[in-house]
């Protein structure tokens, strides 16, 4: 297994088993050589999203690296503030146009119950969402649509007049906080989990049992965490501006934890805090 190895969606889609993260990297330079610099380490998944801000500088380091677009992986996600057919349509429309490319591989909607629609029957725009995504998807814009930060009882508002099953739910999972619930849910019905912050945004290094499990191994938390995800089955994906980590998290594909060393990070609970609640997130 290494960077260009691949789970295969419910549509036949093949995904990198790690994702590159770029939230909260500034626009501009930093965006762009952060990327450029994970394009040069071997990754060929760059996960990004119009809340990011940062679509222009990702979309102008892919072709500057001048890997091939067809052995690259990139999926964007779809704005809050977008949660009718024909904001949802235009907003994947700007998403192309500002990374710079005539498809996306996958397309997510971000957060299923956004503030701006929560008093406003949420349940109906989300559908209508959905709807769009399903046309963009049918009509060859995206290869693969999917959601982020879904509950079951969200996955359950779409099931009611779906025609495509979302292929990922992207979630965050690191450890100390992983809803196995929500993931047989997925799993049952052929959804994907991506592992969004699988560092906890950088909470889960100061963590005692996972650096003795580092010293164990001969091996990094970041590469302990990664590893651990991956042989749950999750699709990871970190995220660093600084060369140096963005290389050192490439190296969880050398060593297997043991079935002791998973249970060890599996029993731990909440060390690097947990995702928001989609109920109430104020954006
Ligand atoms: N769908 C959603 O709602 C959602 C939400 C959150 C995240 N995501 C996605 O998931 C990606 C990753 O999650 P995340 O950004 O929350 O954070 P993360 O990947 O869990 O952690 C990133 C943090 O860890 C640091 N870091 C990275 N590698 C390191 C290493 N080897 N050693 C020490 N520190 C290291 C980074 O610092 P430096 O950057 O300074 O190196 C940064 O502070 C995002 O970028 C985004 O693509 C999606």
């Amino acid at each position: 297994m290494d960077l260009t190895s691949t789970y295969t969606l419910s549509n036949g889609v093949k995904i990198p088993v790690v994702g590159f993260g770029t939230w909260q990297t500034p626009d501009g330079d930093i965006a762009e050589s952060s990327v450029k610099a994970a394009l040069d380490a071997g990754y060929r998944h760059i996960d990004t999203a119009e809340m990011y801000g940062n679509e222009k500088s990702v979309g102008r380091a892919i072709k500057a690296s001048g890997v091939d677009r067809n052995s690259l992986f990139v999926t964007s996600k779809l704005n809050n503030i977008n949660h009718t057919y024909e904001r949802a349509t235009a907003a994947l429309d700007k998403s192309l146009a500002d990374l710079g490319l005539d498809h996306l591989d996958l397309f997510l909607i971000h957060w299923p119950n956004p503030a701006p629609y929560r008093n406003d029957n949420w349940e109906k725009h989300l559908q209508e969402t959905w709807r769009a995504m399903e046309d963009a998807y049918k009509a060859g814009k995206v290869r693969a649509i999917g959601v982020s930060n879904f509950y079951q009882h969200h996955l359950e508002v779409l099931e009611k007049t779906q025609t495509i099953t979302p292929m990922v739910n992207q979630i965050h999972l690191c450890p100390g906080d992983h809803d196995d619930e929500l993931v047989d849910y997925c799993r049952e019905r052929g959804i994907l989990l991506e592992a969004y912050s699988p560092f906890g945004t950088g909470k889960i290094f100061t963590d005692p049992t996972l650096q003795k499990l580092a010293d164990e191994t001969g091996h990094t938390i970041a590469q302990v965490c990664l590893r651990w995800s991956l042989q749950r089955k999750y699709l990871p994906l970190p995220k660093s501006v600084h060369a140096e980590r963005i290389e050192e998290n490439t190296h969880a594909f050398d060593f297997e934890l043991n079935d002791e060393q998973m249970k060890k990070i599996d029993g731990l609970v909440g060390v690097a805090g947990y995702g928001g609640n989609p109920d109430e997130v104020n954006f």
